[in-house]
């Protein structure tokens, strides 16, 4: 039984799904693993740290692709990794089943048993597995950190004998894992910080954190889907949302926005308007950019300067923090990998409620029920 750690291949990819210090668990079932040279590298994990915690490295990706049973990675394999695996294995990652699932189609006939990070069921067994919540948590933090590089002013109010410096003003629109986080850094370095959300219960979290949290009466409307997430609102009330950000835009120094709705393009949330409120030198970050943005003037991945306020529009801030997001990471994935490895066999029992969820494909067969729909009407062979 072989597990292989592959150096991500997308752009811009620094992380890596195991770092040295999560295999000890491993090897002690007796499974062997073998790390592609420089996988850990971007994340402060040597080849030398793999081969003292008992791996094998190998330079050879093609050797790894055809002979691993088990392939826990960041981001999905590419069509041409996809097409070199060895029929069976399990793959583990970030697979965007919902966003484009026909790009997993060589790997489904292959065929490769996928499960996605992404749809692993947020109930309380499966906390310790939830790599979308410690993603977000680095993307909350790493948000405030880049506006507050940018900013031309500095964050907390400081009393100099040149002056009082007052403090930075934040606003953060969403309020769920990334936007608490990103509160509490602007909080620890000492900007004054209001929120807004559509769910009433992040009231409680923003003000816990020492922010205000801004209200909008929205007519007694549902605004909570299932699962704790928000529900997609009505044009009427997004307009109600988009009228107290564009009000609360001119006092903010910086805005960083999180809101999204699970399984739909990110709320067009920001106008133009409310970026030409703001001052000039203020900064937008746009976290929901991987979803399309919250802001109508983003371009996903581009920075853009409008009218002097800088307009950030990041796709993968996890992989500019990559030594933490990589820690975090592989411990949700090791978490996983303990439902479906026993005493170093494999076995993927799909009565198990987080298998069935997390689960994409299985012996050449869609199982996610949203993903085999999607890969029908995407005219994926599901057989
Ligand atoms: P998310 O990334 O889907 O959304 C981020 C935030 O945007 C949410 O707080 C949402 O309410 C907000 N939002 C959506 N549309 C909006 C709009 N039109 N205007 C303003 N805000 C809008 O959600 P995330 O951060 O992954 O989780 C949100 C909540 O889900 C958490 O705060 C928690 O209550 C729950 N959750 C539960 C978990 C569990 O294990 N049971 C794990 C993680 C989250």
């Amino acid at each position: 039984m072989l597990l292989g750690i592959l150096k991500e291949s997308a752009p811009g990819e620094t992380r890596v799904a195991l770092l040295p210090e999560n295999l000890k668990s491993l090897l002690a079932q007796g499974i062997e693993i073998t790390v592609e040279a420089g996988a850990g590298l971007a994340s402060g994990a040597s080849n030398a740290a793999y081969l003292e915690a008992g791996a094998t490295v190998l330079a050879d990706r093609a050797h790894i692709l055809a002979n691993a049973d088990l392939l826990p990675m960041v981001n999905a394999p590419n069509a041409a990794d996809q097409a070199q695996l060895k029929p069976g294995t399990v793959v583990i990652g970030f697979l965007k089943p919902l966003d484009s699932p026909a790009a997993l189609a060589t790997a489904i006939a292959r065929p490769a048993t996928l499960f996605s990070m992404e749809l692993v069921p947020r109930i309380s067994r499966a906390q310790s597995m939830d790599a979308l919540s410690s993603m977000a948590t680095v993307a909350g933090y790493k948000a405030i950190i880049s506006a507050a590089d940018r900013l031309p002013r500095l964050f907390p109010m400081l009393m100099t004998a040149a002056g009082t410096v007052p403090p930075a003003r934040v606003f953060v629109i969403g309020a769920g894992v990334a936007g608490l986080q990103a509160i509490a850094t602007a909080r620890r370095l000492g900007a004054v910080v209001e929120a807004y959300d559509v769910r009433a219960a992040a009231g409680e979290q923003v003000r816990s954190l020492g922010a205000k949290f801004l209200d909008v009466d929205l007519g007694g409307i549902a605004t909570e889907g299932g699962g704790g997430y928000a529900a997609e609102l009505t044009e009427e009330a997004l307009d109600r949302g988009r009228d107290l950000i564009t009000k609360t835009a001119a006092h903010c120094d910086v805005i960083v926005t999180t809101a999204q709705v699970p399984g739909r393009p990110a709320p067009r949330l920001i106008r133009r308007e409310a970026v030409e409120a703001m001052r000039p030198g203020s900064v937008l970050v746009d976290v929901a950019a991987p979803a399309g943005g919250n802001c109508e003037l983003t371009q996903p991945g581009v920075t853009q300067n409008i009218g002097g306020v800088t307009l950030m529009a990041p796709l993968n801030l996890p992989a500019e923090v990559p030594g933490d997001a990589s820690h975090l990471y592989a411990r949700n994935v090791l978490n996983f990998i303990g439902l479906i490895l026993k005493k170093g066999v494999l076995s993927v029992d799909l009565t198990d409620e987080v298998l069935a969820g997390a689960c994409v494909a299985h012996e050449g067969k869609p199982v996610n029920p949203r993903v085999a729909k999607l890969l029908g009407s995407a005219g994926v062979s599901a057989s």
